[in-house]
């Protein structure tokens, strides 16, 4: 698949309903989030938080509430008279119009917003270098181009604060038997049915599959990260279905 955003456009009507049937997606966008919310919550105020490759906007709600959750205090000025203080902010950054609308159709409170960009090919000046205490980046990376990932990974750092923080969530399979086999069978038997079925759109999902397959090892990935910059890098897996399959990493833009 050549234009990612383009595929992404065309699947962004039936983007929520497929999701919805992936038993853990929302459970697993929520513990990636919250882990972000948790290591962010002591940042100075206001916390500045990047959704990169927001999508239809499942995962900025994840990180929404999980900073709620955290205590991070997300204001919602509809509840309250006059200016409110907005203590945390999160900014949704995606690519494909598509998914975009999608997100800004929904009902978001003050403080958080939505914006077209390429991770990769980002305008530093205009979101603001070292601004943002952290970044969730949720299946995002195994769409950029493998030659251009490292550059990409830089770029995030470059947008962090000293010590802010970076939580990807992604599927990898790679140097993992098992795993290949669990996402193979699965991809042909569920999710490129499913894709056809509620869709018509199964290029989409034949590229899940073959991007998945295609995509670094988690190790590869440390390795990426740490080129780029990061420290204190940690990665796990899920539970469920999807253990060996979905990681969920950790790392951290040095303070200097
Ligand atoms: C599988 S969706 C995930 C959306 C959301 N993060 C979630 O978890 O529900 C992947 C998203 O990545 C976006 N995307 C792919 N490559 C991108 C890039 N280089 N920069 C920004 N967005 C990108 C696509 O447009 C798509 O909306």
């Amino acid at each position: 698949m050549t234009d990612v955003a383009a595929a992404f456009d065309r699947g962004a009507a039936s983007y929520d309903l497929l999701v919805s049937l992936n038993p853990g997606y929302h459970r697993h966008l929520r513990s990636a989030a919250a882990v972000l919310a948790r290591l962010t919550r002591s940042r100075p105020r206001p916390v500045r938080l990047l959704d990169l490759a927001c999508g239809s906007g499942a995962s900025t709600r994840a990180l929404l509430d999980a900073c709620a959750e955290a205590g991070h205090g997300v204001v919602d000025d509809r509840d309250v008279d006059g200016p409110a203080p907005r203590t945390t902010e999160i900014v949704g950054v995606d690519l494909s119009e598509g998914m975009l609308a999608r997100a800004q159709s929904k009902t978001w409170p003050a403080g958080v917003e939505f914006r077209r960009g390429r991770v990769g090919e980002l305008d530093l000046d205009e979101l603001g270098e070292r601004a943002w205490s952290g970044a969730l980046a949720c299946y995002l990376v195994r769409n950029i181009p493998s030659d251009q990932r490292d550059a990409a990974l830089l770029e995030v750092r470059r947008l962090l604060e000293p010590g802010g923080r970076l939580v990807i969530q992604e599927y990898s399979v790679a140097g993992n038997l098992a795993a290949r086999l669990v996402w193979d069978v699965v991809s042909w038997s569920v999710i490129i049915p499913l894709g056809a079925l509620v869709d018509r759109n199964p290029g989409l999902y034949r590229y899940l599959w073959r991007s998945v397959r295609r995509f670094d090892s988690p190790a590869e990935l440390v390795r990426r990260l740490a080129a780029a910059g990061f420290t204190d890098i940690r990665h796990r897996t899920v539970p469920g279905w999807q253990r060996g399959i979905l990681h969920t990493f950790v790392a951290r833009n040095p303070a200097r």
